[in-house]
């Protein structure tokens, strides 16, 4: 795999240090953004703490929320934080350049050397200009069911062949059991420039049961999506 530099902001190219003869090891190092409890990034943590995600490390711990659970989380496993806030973007900022944030984050993703952007729960939207500079190294997770073919279209259709609605943006979750579906699920799939509509790396449906509130299916979902995401970046670091 070759690239070119980027200009300011260069990307490394996944194991570009090919193992050798007294190359040091090389792994995939992992940016988490987080905007809340981290239980995602809790799940990474262990993956990689119990040698289930050999070859990848965590880099940098960024949150845009002061407060979030998950930075203490990443303390406590002496992983580097940054908190981040997010300042609002001027009404007529110039769509076709990243925003003062991203011109941030971007600074610190080459300072920390970070291979995989990882978006477990970092509720801002990033401008085309950033996504596209990275490419296929920032994925996402989705507390829904997203088309299989690619990400993008309107419904997903179940392993029993119904269709549901491609649920995207804010609030899924509510939005299942408003819409009154059986079914659910997560999705992890990478970021491009149309939210929630990247191509997927991986997902499971997941059940709605009689009675289910937000919290309780939040809940659930989150299970299945502590496998996903450890399940989607074994799958990227192995390529
Ligand atoms: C997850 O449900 C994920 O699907 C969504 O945000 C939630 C983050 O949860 N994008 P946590 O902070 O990892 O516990």
């Amino acid at each position: 795999m070759s690239s070119q530099p980027q200009g300011p902001f260069e990307w490394k190219v996944l194991h570009e240090n090919t193992p050798g003869k007294g190359a040091p090891e090389q792994k995939l190092r992992l940016g988490v953004l987080i905007s809340g409890s981290g239980s995602n990034l809790q799940a990474i943590i262990d993956a990689i703490e119990s040698n289930a995600l050999p070859g990848v490390e965590i880099a940098l711990v960024m949150s845009n929320v002061a407060s979030a659970p998950g930075m203490q989380r990443a303390l406590n496993h002496k992983l580097p934080v940054i908190y981040l806030p997010w300042r609002k973007v001027p009404v007529g900022a110039y769509l076709g350049e990243m925003n003062a944030n991203e011109v941030q984050i971007a600074g610190l993703l080459q300072l920390f050397k970070v291979d995989l952007v990882v978006l477990a729960g970092f509720m801002r939207i990033f401008s085309a200009p950033f996504v596209e500079r990275l490419g296929k190294r920032i994925i996402n997770i989705h507390p829904a069911l997203l088309p299989r073919e690619g990400g993008a279209g309107e419904a997903y259709t179940l392993g029993d062949g119904t269709q549901i609605p491609a649920l995207r943006g804010l609030h899924v979750v509510r939005a299942a059991l408003d819409s009154g579906l059986k079914t659910t699920g997560s999705t992890v799939h990478y970021v491009t420039p149309e939210v929630d509509a990247g191509p997927v790396i991986c997902q499971q449906e997941v059940s709605i049961e009689p009675g289910d509130t937000e919290e309780i299916l939040q809940e659930r979902l989150k299970s299945v999506e502590h496998h996903l995401i450890v399940e989607a970046i074994r799958q990227l670091s192995s390529l």
